[in-house]
């Protein structure tokens, strides 16, 4: 396959394979191998579900359209909006997307050199994972249908938490993301998207659900460090969170990693009642009122994740 160009974010934007229906696409698509861009299909192509299947087989989640053609492709998707179901014979539909989701999360902000393959590599090994792991894979499938923000917003998260620090488990950090939230399964979708307050009750509701989490996960063999981050998720540095109000000394590197990553991914994801911010708008929100939050020494990070210049983050550092 000859090489086209190295992957830019303003150049190519990510298109989940998931989201292709069974109809011709008149427009370029390509594929992301070690950080360049190779042409897979040009002008018209007839998509099929046995193409899709490998493709996600063979961990390509996502493929790629020119930014140019941002409007020809939305048009696309929204003139076949109905999907066909695929058979896709044991293989879970529902994990690969929500892997391409994290794939594609991570693609929204320019990837540092040789972060790629990285990346990438990360996101096969969560796939064979939760192949092997039926449990735990029904668990996030539950979720999917329960409450569908819920398991992609795990995925984004996961995605922002493993480029954050380098001295964390990765492994942790990844599989502790995509599981933290999990005790939302047993609050009602009602809640979970209100916007308005909270009765006291509700209020008791969500503020157990890093403990049902734990509970949902017991003996399925996860690490000590997985199980703390689904606990301790919604701690906070100056002892204001639950369930424990530990204060930020009392809270593994992974679990403020996870906070930290958690409000960014909340903050540049569009709810019914809430525009997207821009990545920066959010690292502002991050940096000022929602600093009592968050873990100050992971802001350089976010810097660096989402672009910003490295004079901006020193002077926010200091
Ligand atoms: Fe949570």
């Amino acid at each position: 396959m000859t090489k086209h160009s190295s992957y830019n974010p303003s150049k190519f934007k990510a298109l989940r394979v998931c989201e292709l229906p069974n109809e011709i696409t008149y427009f370029d698509l390509f594929l992301e191998y070690d950080g360049e861009m190779v042409p897979y299909t040009k002008g018209r192509h007839q998509w099929s579900t046995a193409e899709k299947v490998d493709l996600l087989q063979s961990s390509q989640f996502v493929v790629f359209f020119e930014s140019s053609k941002l409007g020809e492709v939305q048009d696309h998707l929204e003139a076949t909006t109905e999907r066909p179901v695929m058979n896709t014979e044991g293989f879970s539909l529902v994990i690969a997307d929500g892997i391409s989701e994290f794939i594609k999360a991570r693609y929204a902000f320019p990837l540092i050199e040789n972060q790629a393959p990285v990346f990438k590599a990360m996101a096969t090994a969560l796939s064979r994972f939760l192949y092997q792991q039926p449990r735990i894979r029904s668990l996030l499938e539950q979720m999917a249908e329960h409450d569908p923000y819920t398991f992609y917003h795990c995925m984004r998260t996961a995605a922002y938490a493993v480029t954050l620090s380098d001295d964390v488990k990765l492994w942790d950090v990844a599989l502790g993301a995509v599981l933290h939230d999990i005790g939302n399964l047993y609050m009602s979708p009602s809640v979970l998207n209100r916007r308005g307050p909270l009765k006291p009750e509700e209020w008791k509701q969500v503020r157990k659900h890093p403990e049902d989490g734990v509970e949902l996960l017991k003996n399925l063999g996860l690490s000590p460090t997985v199980i703390d981050m689904v606990l301790h998720h919604h701690e906070r540095p100056d002892g204001e969170g639950y369930p424990h109000r530990f204060k930020k000394k009392d809270l593994t590197l992974e679990v403020r990693v996870l906070s930290f990553a958690e409000v960014f991914a909340a903050l540049v994801t569009p709810r019914p009642y809430q525009a997207a911010h821009s990545a920066k708008d959010a690292y502002e929100l991050m940096t000022t009122t929602l600093a009592p939050f968050l873990d100050s020494s992971l802001f350089a990070s976010l810097a660096r994740l989402i672009g910003l210049e490295t004079t901006q983050q020193d002077q926010k550092a200091s």
